[in-house]
């Protein structure tokens, strides 16, 4: 007998019919229960039945029956799937596992024993996928079976949320909803947890409201320092962009005389900025970590730094600021920016709003010989006789020495020094910026990127970033008939800066030098980037309009130099997202109200009448907007021109395909006021391949008498898939006919995955590394109500019948699927 024969084989003896046990039966009964113990089989048979068994058997010998194996049959599924390949071997085999043949390459789990899983990859057409299933025997012996697991690319796989106005986050079967991170909830273990009636304080620890923009920043599993891949671990970071004021007073603002009281501005004051909290995925859930170090809230007060060329500019100058290097504070925080090094851009929209400025302003400024800001403040919207949002300027604060209401009113002082530095007459221009945090630090200075402009910064979305090629930055300025803007940084990318430890550092290198271009789009389908670039064109100190002083200057106003280039109105720039197959830049053009016939182009082509069926007057203009998109000129950011067309059109699906259901959109995928855009990350299935899914977000106020604002998934196509279309507008201002490029009618490629709650919209939206948890914001649930006309319960909705009287609050929730797998297809 050799070591390698442990059975006993001698044909058929099977003689012996007594009530004994047999010896062949105690063999089989050994090694079957040995069976079950794969890997340490040899060890364990040669102790066993070395040591008893075989004592009996002589010159017997025991060996193993041939082993045979199976892989199962071939199965086909689609990209994004997770796949189960299920073997089998008889006794024989005493290791098994599988390795994968051939076809595009997967990490398998589990590859020693019969079953083994992997992610099925992302992939241009059905593509094969062999994998090899194999049994050794104890003799050296061995079986090998293949299957196939055929790869189709990815789907939605999900059925359409149906459109609804009930008071709850509805999603597709299959699909869980979690609320995570909800207004006022504590961000440290010494805040009390939210009352929600109107009774809580010190919003500087706890969440901010009206969440907005949002990005998910991996930890490693067992500790704080940066994973890029982590997923079960990270940093949430997101955007506070406003309030609704009636609901964080018990009886709502007090006005009394016209002066707020110094208690409730400082809470609306600290409900705005940015949250940085930690969140962990547990045994069952997704939640955030009350007490970690790493929390952390930026408000409207908190310091801040500029850099890039304004930085120092006189414009710049405050009674806080004197040299104009430091900042205080952000607000309307809107939408974001991941930066590929692992910081967060968040975006200043509507900050005008927040600005007092008296009559008598402009007179006082023309007197210092600084005429230009009164032409500069009021191409930003801020024109005389504003009293400010909220009111926090009337304020009387019981430290004297607070500047901290005061700043908010930029009236100039009438016997200040000109330069600014006595007063507040230029805190508009430290407003309107791009703001870079490192998540990861929560003693970092956030850093104002002036090189990127100054407008209302909806949102700046990163291009793909190719090693030796300068990286671009796409913007909207979010206003009727603002522009869409690209920056493209003076420094090529080098991929090691991605994973750099000095992350400020790194925005300083890319995002402090560079071109601001505003985007102009031609009827043919063609466009060009214009550059913001002082000294050429019309951006010179000799211009009649705005006689520009330097770049800092022209980036300060870039609403004006872009108004001089000739840049292409808009209907109103949200979001940016950046196709990462292919490079393609979407962007959603929300609504216009003020689009008219007569103003209609090739790019901005509808203007109609959009019927209401709830009794309010209907809207004219492009009520239901759309979503453009254009392809560089030889696929490179650094390009200067561009092709562009229209993803799809927004419409009711009951509204006129000739002229206003452009994109044919049905009862699975009608929209309105498209603004939240996001792409699934390339670093799971979702993001990857030919057909990234693209994430399409509403708010809306045109087709909430149909259904609560939604959020769909997409899997576009490319610029130029679809044809030319003459579109015939009118309203009671005229008619008019536009021929634009849309693209291929998305049909089930667009899919209605979700439906908020009364009164909310969704914004925001982001996601674990790995694809399996989805983070999306409801914002501003039950807006139109108060304490006396609670118009929503939600969050508290969610979980089944709210108590009377429950406030809704705004709030992060996570989705992923009960079979663990990818969100979305
Ligand atoms: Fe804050 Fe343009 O949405
Ligand atoms: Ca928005
Ligand atoms: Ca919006």
């Amino acid at each position: 007998m050799t070591d390698s024969t442990f059975l006993y084989d001698d044909g058929d003896i099977d003689t012996n019919r007594s009530a004994n046990g047999h010896l062949n039966d105690l063999i089989a009964q050994r090694y079957s229960r040995r069976q079950t113990l794969r890997g340490g089989l040899s060890a364990m048979t040669t102790a066993v039945f070395g040591g008893v068994l075989l004592a009996g058997c002589d010159d017997e010998t025991i060996t193993s029956e041939p082993v045979k194996v199976s892989a199962g049959s071939a199965v086909a599924t689609t990209a994004g799937k997770t796949v189960t390949l299920q073997g089998t071997a008889n006794t024989g085999a005493q290791s098994i596992g599988w390795v994968q043949v051939s076809g595009p390459s997967v990490t398998l789990s589990g590859t020693s024993g019969t079953t083994a899983t992997f992610i099925a990859p992302a992939v241009s057409t059905a593509t094969p996928l062999v994998f090899r299933f194999t049994g050794v025997g104890a003799a050296g012996d061995s079986a090998t079976a293949d299957t196939t697991v055929t790869v189709s690319p990815a789907t939605l796989d999900f059925a359409a949320v149906a459109k609804n106005r009930n008071d709850l986050v509805t999603v597709p079967a299959g699909y869980t909803v979690t609320v995570l991170y909800r207004l006022g909830d504590p961000i440290n273990a010494s805040t009390p947890a939210y009352a929600n009636d109107g009774t809580d304080t010190n919003f500087a620890a706890r969440a901010g409201d009206h969440h907005d923009g949002m990005s998910f920043f991996g930890l490693a599993a067992t500790g704080t320092s940066r994973d890029p891949a982590g997923s079960t671990r990270g940093l949430l970071v997101l955007n506070h962009e406003n309030i609704t004021e009636s609901y964080l007073h018990a009886r709502g603002q007090t006005t009394t005389g016209g002066v707020r009281p110094e208690a409730e501005a400082i809470k609306e004051i600290e409900a705005h900025g940015v949250s940085v909290i930690e969140v962990t995925r547990g045994a069952s859930a997704w939640s955030y970590v009350q007490a970690s170090a790493l929390n952390r809230r930026i408000t409207p007060n908190t310091p801040m730094a500029f850099n890039g060329p304004a930085r120092g500019h006189a414009l710049l100058r405050t009674l806080y600021s004197k040299d104009g290097t430091q900042g205080r504070g952000t607000i309307n925080n809107c939408a974001n920016g991941t930066m590929p090094w692992g910081t967060y851009a968040t975006a200043e929209e509507n900050w005008a709003g927040y600005f007092r400025r008296d009559r008598g302003d402009a007179a006082v400024r023309i007197a210092a010989g600084q005429a230009k800001e009164n032409a500069s403040l009021s191409r930003y919207g801020i024109s005389e006789g504003r009293a400010g949002n909220y009111g926090w300027t009337t304020v009387t604060p019981s430290d004297p020495s607070s500047t901290v209401f005061r700043k908010w009113n930029a009236t100039a002082v009438a016997d200040a020094v000109a330069d600014g530095t006595a007063d507040f007459r230029h805190e508009p221009f430290q407003y309107g910026w791009i703001v870079e945090i490192d998540p990861y630090n929560p003693q970092s200075t956030p850093r104002k990127r002036t090189a990127l402009g100054r407008m209302n910064h909806e949102g700046v979305e990163p291009s793909r970033m190719v090693a030796g090629v300068r990286p671009a930055f796409y913007m909207g300025d979010d206003a009727q008939n603002e522009y869409i803007y690209k920056f493209v940084s003076s420094t090529p990318w080098s991929a090691s800066d991605a994973n750099a430890a000095d992350r400020l550092a790194v925005g300083d290198k890319y995002l402090d030098a560079g071109t601001l271009y505003v985007a102009k789009f031609n009827a043919d389908g063609s466009g060009q980037w214009l550059a913001l670039t002082f000294g050429s064109g019309p951006l010179t100190s000799g211009n009649a309009t705005c006689p520009f002083a330097d770049q800092a200057d022209v980036l300060i106003n870039a609403r004006i130099a872009a108004d001089l280039l000739g840049a292409t109105p808009m209907d109103r720039p949200e979001w940016t997202a950046v196709n990462p197959a292919n490079g393609e830049m979407y962007c959603t053009l929300t609504n216009n109200s003020s689009r008219s016939p007569a103003r209609t182009d090739a790019a901005n082509p509808r203007s109609y009448v959009d019927p209401r069926t709830d009794g309010r007057s209907n809207s004219a203009g492009n009520v239901n907007g759309h979503v453009i998109r254009l392809r560089e000129n030889g696929d490179t950011t650094e390009a200067v021109a561009f092709t562009w067309d229209v993803y799809a059109f927004g419409s009711g699906s009951d509204l006129n395909k000739d002229n206003i259901n452009l994109s044919g959109l049905d009862d699975s995928n009608d929209f309105s006021s498209p603004d939240g855009l996001w792409f699934s990350l390339p670093t799971n299935v979702a993001g990857q391949g030919a057909s990234p899914v693209m994430w399409l977000q509403t708010d809306d106020g045109a087709f909430t008498d149909v259904t609560n604002n939604q959020m769909l998934a997409a899997i576009p196509g490319r610029v130029g898939d679809g044809g030319t279309k003459t579109v015939n507008n009118a309203t009671p201002a005229g008619t008019s006919t536009a021929t634009t490029r849309v693209g291929k009618a998305p049909g089930a490629t667009l899919k209605r995955f979700l439906v908020g709650p009364k009164e909310c919209e969704i914004t925001g939206i982001t996601s674990t590394p790995d694809g399996k948890a989805l983070f999306v914001n409801i914002q501003h649930p039950g807006e139109n109500g108060g304490p006396d006309n609670i118009t929503s319960n939600w969050p508290a909705s969610q979980g089944g019948t709210a108590a009377s009287g429950t406030r809704p609050r705004s709030a992060t929730i996570v989705i992923t699927r009960q079979d663990g797998g990818l969100v979305g297809i």
